[in-house]
């Protein structure tokens, strides 16, 4: 996945990058790189490692220079060694090269760049880029090397490069990897998110594939691979520095746990308006179409694909119309049958995954509607679909998901609220109590986070554990699912989500006084007796129950070991409520177990490779 950042400026831009780079890190964290001009010449430095780890080595502050790049690198070409890490140069160390993405002709190019007599010293995709272009720059201009290079490659890129001869333009460029301008006062950046940028602009430009950026302190120009000038929109973004920063918290996933109140409370602002939903003028969707609308198919990957499910419930028990759930990496490839009646749904927090982005694009070509439920304005996502409907989680830096999950949910849920009036599938009582029940959530969240203790409890009595099961039923299956990818990624446990019922063929041979079963038993009239034989079951067998039960619930209670309460709302809001603890279980065992937790080994925040 990697991140980029790179700085032109009227003064040294060292601390910005290094900043920048260390924003990034959640992006890439097996090598680390940084390169910089002077007097005609690249000084570079990186290493295998994190950023602190390497900067103890090499010192990268000690580097300067007014124009400079960083790359956080995610390998996917070549192993994690200092030669393979970035920035790569050409044979006459004129051009340097930081890169996201995966060229997929790489070992053609290779094969025919070396026949030509261009040595390469490693084992990357991106290293031929620096090679191409020199291959290219022979009595050409920079900007002409730098096309017909491009032109010949095949695959996503997220590039930044530099030539040494010209020490005052940083160049960019993109084709399904995500990078941004940021425009700052005599300084300008790339970078491949906002919020690495954020302590120093929120004026954003954003790069569509196959364009070319040249960026100058005082100004910028893109154009694309045929040098046709392209005319930019400069968006302002309305997020503030604080947002990217830890604040006093130990890791940013528990910060942005914390958050979820407010980030709700957000998401809600200004949407509810009377007994109606009014999402912002990017939701075009006529009330006609959404009427008519048979089918949702819903595609995203990871955290967002069970929020997907969560949906999936609700389109289906409240508005009445048939849902899927895709992996969008399953969907890009196989030929779903769409017509003109389905809604295809995104939802990622990034918008910039790539599977998703591609599921998208294979759904337009079926000439369906599009609508992205997205947490990034004006990523990849919400550019390639038609209606968009932005979370308002803030920047999410922690690598586990957690406030933008939930902020899905809730706009899922103000989407069900909004297409059951449509088709008059609720009555007017019905979409008030659900909207007094959405209105309450915040405040129920912030009484979920008080019971932070109890939970640290439970992570301290269970962090040594090797194996654990998470079970729901109905819309609280996907919580499981949630809650056992949550303690996977971020404490390395392994945890199996299930719905509880199914537990029988097959997940029970695993039950002992070893394993903790992990319940979530709100109080509901669908499921709740069949869960509560289900703890009687994992009991027998010796498992250590923790249950998520409904705040006065004493059936839960007398079977299970531990019990973390939750606030009585309705049924379709207890997933967003009995997430948050799950969220703070495996960050607590995580924490416990000395885990890297905003950094988990192998994981990236956004997945901009298949
Ligand atoms: C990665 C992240 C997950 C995220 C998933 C989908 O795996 O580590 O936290 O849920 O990508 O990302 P998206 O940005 O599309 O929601």
């Amino acid at each position: 996945m990697c991140g980029i950042v790179g700085v032109v400026s009227n003064k040294n831009v060292n601390e910005k990058l290094f900043n920048g780079l260390s924003n990034l890190e959640y992006r890439g964290y097996d090598s680390v790189g940084m390169c910089f001009i002077n007097g005609g010449k690249f000084s570079i430095k990186k290493g295998v490692g994190k950023l602190e780890e390497v900067h103890k080595k090499v010192n990268f502050l000690k580097l300067n220079g007014n124009i400079g790049l960083g790359h956080c690198r995610w390998s996917t070409h070549g192993g994690v060694t200092e030669k393979n890490a970035h920035p790569h140069v050409d044979c006459k160390n004129k051009i340097s090269v930081v890169h996201n993405g995966i060229i997929e002709n790489y070992s053609e190019l290779k094969d025919e760049l070396t026949k030509k007599g261009h040595k390469f010293y490693s084992q990357t995709d991106t290293e031929v880029i620096a090679h191409l272009i020199e291959e290219n720059l022979e009595g050409n201009k920079v900007e002409e090397a730098l096309r017909a290079a491009l032109k010949k490659v095949e695959g996503s890129y997220a590039l930044g490069i530099l030539f040494a001869d010209e020490p005052g333009k940083l160049f960019a460029a993109r084709n399904e990897s995500p990078l941004i301008i940021g425009l700052g006062k005599n300084e300008n950046f790339i970078a491949s998110d906002v919020p690495s940028i954020l302590s120093y602009t929120n004026k954003i430009v954003y790069l569509e594939d196959k364009e070319i950026a040249v960026l100058t302190n005082d100004g910028f120009d893109v154009f694309d691979l045929n040098g046709k000038e392209k005319r930019k929109k400069v968006h302002t973004i309305h997020w503030s520095k604080e947002s990217s920063q830890k604040s006093g918290y130990k890791h940013f996933m528990l910060k942005e746990i914390y958050e979820q109140p407010r980030a709700i409370a957000d998401t809600l602002n200004e949407r509810i308006v009377n007994n109606s939903i009014i999402f912002e003028k990017e939701f075009a969707l006529s009330d006609d179409f959404l009427k008519k609308i048979k089918r949702i198919v819903i595609v995203a990957c990871g955290t967002s694909w069970h929020a997907a499910l969560v949906g999936e419930f609700m389109f289906e028990e409240l508005a009445k119309i048939p849902t899927e759930v895709e992996y969008a990496s399953e969907f890009r490839y196989r030929h779903a049958l769409l017509d003109k009646n389905t809604l295809v749904i995104a939802i990622s927090q990034s918008g910039e995954t790539a599977d998703t982005i591609a599921a998208l694009k294979e759904a337009k070509k079926y000439g369906v509607k599009t609508l992205s439920i997205c947490n990034v304005i004006g990523s990849s996502i919400t550019r390639i679909s038609h209606d968009i409907i932005y979370t308002r989680a803030g920047p999410e830096i922690g690598v586990a998901s957690t406030k933008a999950f939930t902020t899905q949910l809730a706009v899922l849920y103000l989407l069900t609220i909004l297409l059951s009036k449509i088709r008059k599938t609720l009555n007017e009582k019905q979409i008030k109590d659900m909207i007094e029940g959405i209105r309450k959530i915040p405040l129920q969240l912030q009484s979920v986070l008080d019971e932070d203790d109890e939970i640290l409890e439970c992570a301290e009595l269970y962090y040594n554990k090797l194996n654990s099961l998470y079970l729901g039923r109905g819309i609280n299956f996907p919580i499981a699912l949630e809650g056992a990818l949550k303690l996977k990624e971020v404490s390395y446990i392994h945890a199996e989500g299930y719905p509880a019922a199914e537990m029988k063929h097959g997940p029970i041979a695993l039950i002992d006084k070893n394993m903790p079963v992990v319940v979530i038993a709100p109080h509901d009239i669908y499921t709740y007796k069949k869960v509560l034989g289900n703890i009687e079951e994992v009991k027998a067998r010796g498992g250590i129950i923790i249950a998520i039960a409904t705040v006065g619930d004493k059936e839960v209670k007398k079977r299970a070991k531990h019990v973390i309460y939750i606030p009585k709302n309705l049924y379709t809001l207890s997933s967003i409520l009995a997430i948050v603890p799950l969220q703070l279980l495996a960050y607590h065992i995580a924490d416990k177990l000395g885990r890297d937790v905003d950094r988990p080994r192998s994981l990236a925040k956004s997945v901009t490779v298949e």
